[in-house]
This record gives C-alpha cells, structure tokens and sequence, in this order.
C-alpha cells in the first residue's frame, strides 16, 4: 500500500517589498501598532502587471524542479486561490498552460486563508485512490489587489505570494498521516468582499461603495482563530495517532503572531518548534502556509522523517490541519 506525500515543494513571493513605515505615509497607523498587534513589520506586494497566476507558476515550476518531474507528467493541478486572475476560468487553466502541463486536470478551490490545507487533502485523495501519480497543489494569493487601503483595520495585514507542492505516492506510515477539514458557515459575513458576485453584481455604486474590497470583522476573526488553530490542530495530531510530544514542526497560517502564540501555548510547544515568518510577509492568504513550510524545510527546521503539522483558518469561516510525516 502507498501514501500521498510531497515529493518537492516551492515558493515565490514579489519582490516589491512595502514596510510599516511606508503605511504610516499611508493610513492613519504606526509600526509599533502593528508589530504588537500582528507581529508584522513587512509584506511583499505584487506591482500592477503582476497577477496571482504569475505568482502560482513561479511557485509551481520550483516545486517541480525540487521534485525533480516535468509538467508534462502532472495528472492534476489545484490552485486555492481567493484572488484568481479573473473570476473564470479558473486560475489553474492559465498555470497549467503556461506550465506546459498539457494532461493535467485542472480547477481552482475556494477555501480563504485555509485553501492550502484543503487542496492538500483534495490532492491526496487522488494519489491514494490511485487515480493519479503526479498532483500539483499550489496556494497562491495577491490580497493587496483587493485591499482598501483607506482601511487600517486590514491594510497593514497583508501581502501577496504563492507555495506549491507536488503530491506522489510515498510508502504507507509516510506522507499525509490525517486531516481535519471544518467550516462554520454562520461567519460568513465576517470576512468576505460583498461585491462583484451574483449577490451584488459589479455596478457604479458597488464601486463607489467599495464593495471589491476585503470587510472584515478582525475581532470576530480572531477569536474563531484562537479557538480553532489549536483545537484543529490537536484533532488532526490524534488522527494521526500521535501526541503532541511528537511534533517536531508546527506550521500555522502566519496572520498574526498572537493567534500563533495561542495556539502553540494550546499544543504546549516550544517556540523552537514553531515556525514563523509573519513579520516578513503579512497574511498571504492560501500561500501562508507553503510560504512557511518551504522556508521550514530551507532552513533544517523540517528535516527527513519530521512529524510536520500544517493548520490554517480564514474566510467561510473555514479551518483545517494536516499531520504529515517530511521524507526521509
Ligand atoms: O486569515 C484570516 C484573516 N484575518 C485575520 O487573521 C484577522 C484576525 N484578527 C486580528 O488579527 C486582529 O483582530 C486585528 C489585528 C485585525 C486587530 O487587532 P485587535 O487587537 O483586535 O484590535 P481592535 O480591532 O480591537 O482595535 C483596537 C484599536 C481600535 O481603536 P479604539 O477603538 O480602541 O480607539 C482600532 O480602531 O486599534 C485601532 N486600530 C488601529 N490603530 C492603528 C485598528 N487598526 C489599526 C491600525 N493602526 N492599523
């Protein structure tokens, strides 16, 4: 019997680089606000010309290189994306053309700042049954092309780039070790953009309204993520029939660094098996968590044989957490 495990994995994010002081120039805020209240003191940010696709085919074509397959050979390709290019087709149909990854399957998922881990676990299923050998899962997302930057309740919260894996089989007891996949539908309303959807059709006066930007409830938010962060995380570490005691690296969604606090205080880790880079990169959305674990592997903080826990939260409310064992 087989698993599904990431075979290789990459990331990109841009290089225009905007700091707390240049959004002191901008909104009404200082650094030291957002550094204590995030844990933030920068984001990378797309320019004009560059849209998430951009992102997810720098990211892709690394993790293909890592893992040391052409794009010909991809069965599948997942984008989860909140920011696609254009609301259709899905962003995966550009990736994969300009990836040259003629025969993959292709389709963007929807899941906010949790799309990595769902499309993980949707990725997964296809390596496990079988059906597919090589399966593309990137989390790419451009925030800033939907912020207000009238707004310094969510301005200074985030930025822009992608993380890809590639899925294939690995021996059993390696790999994807469990999931755990939730939403809380009646939060909604807590973060979304209320326009230019079928609800709110794009019009003159949802543009005057500001309706295509980012609204959020940053309290509602972020009691739902102190919540669930641990909590997801722990059911998925039971899954795996583990404890705590066994994880080795925690990957949480990097939105603010007093969520990431709770829930590692939550799981009882050490900060020395915590990985954070929020303070470079803001909440980049369904690319946190790739971003995070990509820089992990780089820097030793991942190594063979790791017990890795991915865990995320974000719009619908969703949440979700993987426990995976690295390769050896
Ligand atoms: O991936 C999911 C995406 N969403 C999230 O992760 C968001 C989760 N929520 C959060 O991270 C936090 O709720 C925020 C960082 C958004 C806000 O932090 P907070 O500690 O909950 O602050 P608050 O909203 O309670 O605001 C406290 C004060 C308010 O002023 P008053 O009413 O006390 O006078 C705000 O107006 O801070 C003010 N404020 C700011 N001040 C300076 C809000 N934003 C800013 C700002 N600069 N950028």
């Amino acid at each position: 019997m087989w698993n599904a495990g990431i075979a290789g994995i990459g990331s990109y994010a841009p290089e225009r680089v905007l700091t707390n002081s240049d959004l002191e120039k901008m909104v009404d805020t200082s650094d030291e606000w957002i550094r204590t209240r995030t844990g933030i003191s920068e984001r990378h940010i797309c320019d004009a010309d560059m849209a998430t696709s951009d992102m997810a085919v720098k990211a892709a074509a690394a993790a293909l290189e890592d893992a040391g397959v052409e794009a010909a050979d991809v069965d599948m390709i997942i984008v989860a994306t909140v920011t696609p290019d254009m609301p259709f087709p899905a962003t995966a149909c550009i990736v994969q053309d300009r990836l040259g990854a003629g025969k993959a399957a292709a389709f963007d998922l929807q899941a906010g700042c949790s799309g990595f881990i769902y499309a993980l676990t949707v990725g997964s299923q296809y390596i496990i049954s079988g059906a597919y050998r090589n399966v593309l899962v990137i989390g790419a997302d451009a925030l800033t092309k939907v912020t207000d930057w009238e707004d310094r309740g969510t301005c200074v919260l985030f930025g822009d780039g992608a993380g890809a894996a590639l899925l294939h089989r690995v021996p059993s007891g390696s790999g994807l070790l469990s999931f755990k996949l939730g939403a809380v539908g009646s939060g909604a309303d807590y973060l979304k953009i209320p326009a230019g959807g079928s609800r709110l059709p794009a019009s003159a006066d949802t543009v005057a309204e500001r309706g295509h930007f980012i609204k959020m409830e940053g309290n509602e938010v972020y009691k739902f993520a102190v919540r669930i962060m641990g909590e997801a995380a722990l059911m998925s570490v039971e899954e795996a029939g583990l404890t705590t005691e066994d994880i080795d690296c925690l990957i949480p969604h990097q939105a603010n660094i007093r969520i990431i606090d709770a829930a590692a205080r939550r799981l009882g880790l050490p900060p020395e098996k915590v990985f954070i880079n929020v303070q470079r990169y803001g909440n980049t959305s369904a690319a946190s968590i790739p971003l995070a674990l990509k820089e992990a592997v780089d820097s030793g903080k991942v190594g063979p044989g790791s017990v890795v826990v991915m865990v995320g939260f974000g719009a619908g409310l969703t949440w979700g957490a993987v426990t995976l064992r690295w390769k050896e």
